[in-house]
């Protein structure tokens, strides 16, 4: 069971005139849960659709533990109810007028399970999603993180192969939302089950997924584990994407193979990502904010700012930063007063890539 379970090849999908899907591949190893993580539109919910055989593709193929799904060469396309696959969408609509137990149950006795396996299993399945007892209530006697967990277990109880997730969260509100991406990781988990999950939450994604695709205008920009994603973007657009950035606009100037990116007035030594060249180019510099540490002194590697103002967050208070009619932020433990700082970055932590 080390092969790759789902393989997804060089997908291609048009609806009306515009492209969605512009060659994607990718794979899903046993017991693995990916993010498909994206902007609204970037062709997240279609890529999903198209696995789970509810949209054609012009071209590609998918198969699934060897057997083929998709082939748009030979013209093999299976149709939704013969993929086996568990499918959870945003609408999680239950039937309000089937308890709990004959919600989850539906799916079995459609598949023609015996009575008796339908009754152990949904009960499994409860007790996993914390509701042992709470069958015979109906969807409006219960909460609506409960409810979300019930169309959770309706596909999770007949043991799909790969569960297809369409931000399943996001009918909850912030804080269910927050506990809700813990325990449904665990539940996978638990039923040893392999995951595709879309959402356009980073953090969802990074708590929720071993790895993550980020998908940008319908083709993977970059794809790896959460760590790779956030801590080592490849472009400037996954690392705007991701994290929260301080990000500056100059012109960059490699020596001796550090790369100095310099606006008016300031100057900032970076780690060069993308083309390098030794000639000046444009660029841009993306720091995070978390990484921005403000100082009273000139640092090695620093920014002169104007804290205008300190917000309290809770937490942290948020410094709201001018640089050369740039906005940048900081956070920090204390309000400060308005004034000249200097921010002091560690060369790796600052990225710079060519325009
Ligand atoms: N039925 C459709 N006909 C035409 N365009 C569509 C249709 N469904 C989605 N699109 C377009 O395809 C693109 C990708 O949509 P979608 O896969 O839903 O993105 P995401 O789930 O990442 O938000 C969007 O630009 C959307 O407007
Ligand atoms: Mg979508």
């Amino acid at each position: 069971m080390t092969e790759d379970h789902l393989v997804v090849t060089d997908i291609h999908k048009s609806l009306g005139a515009l492209a969605v899907l512009k060659g994607i591949s990718f794979t899903l190893k046993p017991g693995e849960i990916v993010s498909l993580l994206g902007h609204s539109g970037s062709g997240k919910t279609t890529l999903l659709r198209a696995v789970a055989g509810l949209e054609t593709p012009e071209l590609g193929s998918i198969t699934m533990g060897g057997e083929s799904l998709l082939d748009s060469n030979t013209g093999i396309n299976l149709p939704p109810e013969r993929r086996g696959l568990g499918l959870v969408f945003q609408s999680y609509a239950l039937w309000p007028h089937r308890t709990v137990f004959d919600n989850i149950a539906y799916g079995l006795a459609l598949r023609k399970t015996p009575q008796h396996q339908i009754k152990a299993r949904v009960e499994e399945v409860l007790a996993k999603i914390g509701l042992a007892g709470l069958g015979t209530r109906y969807p409006h006697q219960i909460s609506g993180g409960q409810q979300q967990r019930v169309a959770l277990a309706r596909a999770i109880v007949y043991r799909p192969p790969v569960l297809l997730l369409d931000e399943p969260l996001s009918n909850l509100d912030a804080k269910l939302r927050e506990e809700a991406r813990i325990w449904l990781r665990e539940l996978i988990q638990q039923f040893n089950l392999s995951a595709l999950y879309v959402t356009h939450d980073q953090v969802e994604a990074m708590a929720v997924s071993d790895r993550i695709l980020f998908l940008r205008n319908g083709t993977i920009q970059q794809q790896g584990t959460p760590e790779d994603i956030y801590l080592q973007p490849t472009s400037a657009v996954s690392a705007e994407f991701m994290g929260v950035n301080n990000i500056l606009s100059g012109e960059v100037i490699i020596k001796d193979g550090t790369a100095v990116l310099t606006g008016a007035g300031w100057r900032l030594a970076g780690q060069l990502r993308g083309a390098s060249t030794d000639q000046t180019i444009t660029a841009k510099g993306f720091f995070r904010v978390e990484r921005s540490r403000l100082c009273s002194k000139e640092g090695s590697n620093s920014i002169e700012v104007d804290v205008l103002r300190s917000v309290f967050l809770g937490e942290r208070y948020e410094y709201v930063l001018r640089l050369a009619g740039v906005s940048l932020r900081a956070w920090g433990v204390k309000r400060l007063d308005p004034g000249r700082y200097w921010i002091d970055m560690r060369p790796e932590d600052v990225w710079i890539f060519p325009d």
